[in-house]
């Protein structure tokens, strides 16, 4: 399998773990992801929820946590390891600093656009840093804007892109009417962002490696995508299906137990539709119930904690911790194919043997002709 290169980093497969919030991938998955030659990505939403002083003292909780889930991550592994971060999360500043001081290799910014970066990094001299810095996008518009933003005020563009399409799991960039629509797929966006980025890697004079997201299941499907311009892909699906996920049992067996239908798009308080397991706490919210909850400090900017009928941290804290009336789970567009638990080794075991059966057939096709 070709080597993803982004700036001086070089992983040894073209696969990147997505970051899952809320505790889904946190040290245990990341660093068997990067023990596997891949990258193994920590996500911060809601990371401070685990901490006994979440609802007093949120900011400190949620950076102590990330230095600790770093920490043990770095302590497992010396492979390549990620950190994911949503834009629209309140203290964006707080957890971007403490990635870069803590070492993280490659920043994933998603959920908004990241057109800026905290001031208490040196914006002057961004290509000085080690940390790479990757947007998470979903359309070559989006793509556009923070390239144009980066350039302008940082005269620095990002290191690589992921364009995540709508066949992800959790928070999707699309409109809820734009998800099953053709113009939006994966295989069309993923063109677009490689030809908006062109000529910016010319301009200066660095390559700027696409990764695709999103519905991205087997050896044949990263075949696919790569053929169509991507220099590696980020799964998230496969990889809550695997030992390590730091997920409870609970919510990897409502990945086995899902049929196709369970699978459904909501809408998030955050402001952006959803993809998840259809289960009873989403359907009482769904009939207009509303949940009790007390907000200690509106950790998204976009939350309307006052009206929204629950509160999706604490919903996904409890999914994650195995307590599914309570919670629901966010999944990809092909949740209902798991059908087994696996080690992170066997799964990219099993990738890397499907992607060179087809790339054999593919370059057999190719002589031929
Ligand atoms: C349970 C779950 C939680 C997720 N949480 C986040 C998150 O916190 N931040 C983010 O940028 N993406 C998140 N994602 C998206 C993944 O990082 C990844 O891009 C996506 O799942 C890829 O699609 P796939 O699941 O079809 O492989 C989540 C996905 C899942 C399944």
């Amino acid at each position: 399998m070709p080597r993803l290169r982004i700036g001086d980093l070089e992983t040894e497969i073209p696969i990147i773990q997505g970051g899952m919030g809320v505790g889904i991938s946190l040290s245990d998955l990341a660093s068997a992801v990067a023990n596997e030659g891949g990258i193994g990505v920590i996500a911060t939403a809601g990371i401070g929820q685990f901490e006994p002083d979440c609802y007093t003292n949120y900011m400190e909780a949620d950076k102590r946590a990330l230095q600790k889930e770093i920490r043990k991550t770095k302590a497992k592994t010396s492979g390549i390891i990620g950190v994911n971060i949503m834009v629209a999360i309140s203290d964006y500043d707080n957890l971007v600093q403490c990635a870069v001081d803590e070492g993280a290799n490659v920043l994933f910014l998603g959920a908004g656009l990241p057109l800026r970066l905290p001031e208490t990094l040196p914006l002057d001299k961004l290509g000085e840093l080690a940390t790479k810095f990757v947007p998470i996008v979903s359309s070559g518009r989006a793509t556009e804007i923070i390239f144009r933003a980066w350039e302008k005020r940082y005269s620095h563009i990002p290191d690589a892109v992921v364009v995540e399409g709508p066949l992800a799991g959790g928070h999707l960039g699309f409109k809820k009417e734009h998800i099953n629509h053709p113009d939006y797929a994966l295989e069309k966006i993923l063109p677009e962002v490689v030809s908006v980025i062109k000529p910016y890697e010319e301009q200066f004079n660095k390559s700027i490696p696409v990764i695709a997201a999103g519905g991205i299941y087997t050896g044949a499907d990263i075949y696919k995508f790569m053929q169509l311009g991507a220099q590696g892909v980020q799964m998230g699906t496969r990889f809550v299906a695997t030992y390590e996920c730091d997920a409870s049992p609970e919510f990897k067996e409502a990945y086995l137990n899902c049929k196709k239908e369970d699978i459904v798009i909501i809408d998030s308080p955050v402001g952006l539709p959803g993809r998840a397991i259809g289960n009873r706490f989403l359907e009482r919210v769904s009939s207009g119930i509303k949940e009790t909850f007390r907000c200690p400090w509106k950790c998204l900017r976009t939350c309307d904690f006052k009206n929204v009928p629950y509160c999706i941290a604490l919903a996904l804290t409890n999914a994650k911790k195995g307590n599914l009336e309570e919670g629901f789970a966010f999944a990809g567009a092909n949740a209902y194919r798991v059908d087994k638990i696996i080690s992170v080794k066997e799964l990219i075991g099993e990738l890397v043997e499907e992607y060179m059966a087809v790339s054999m057939q593919g370059s057999r096709v190719g002589s031929d002709q």
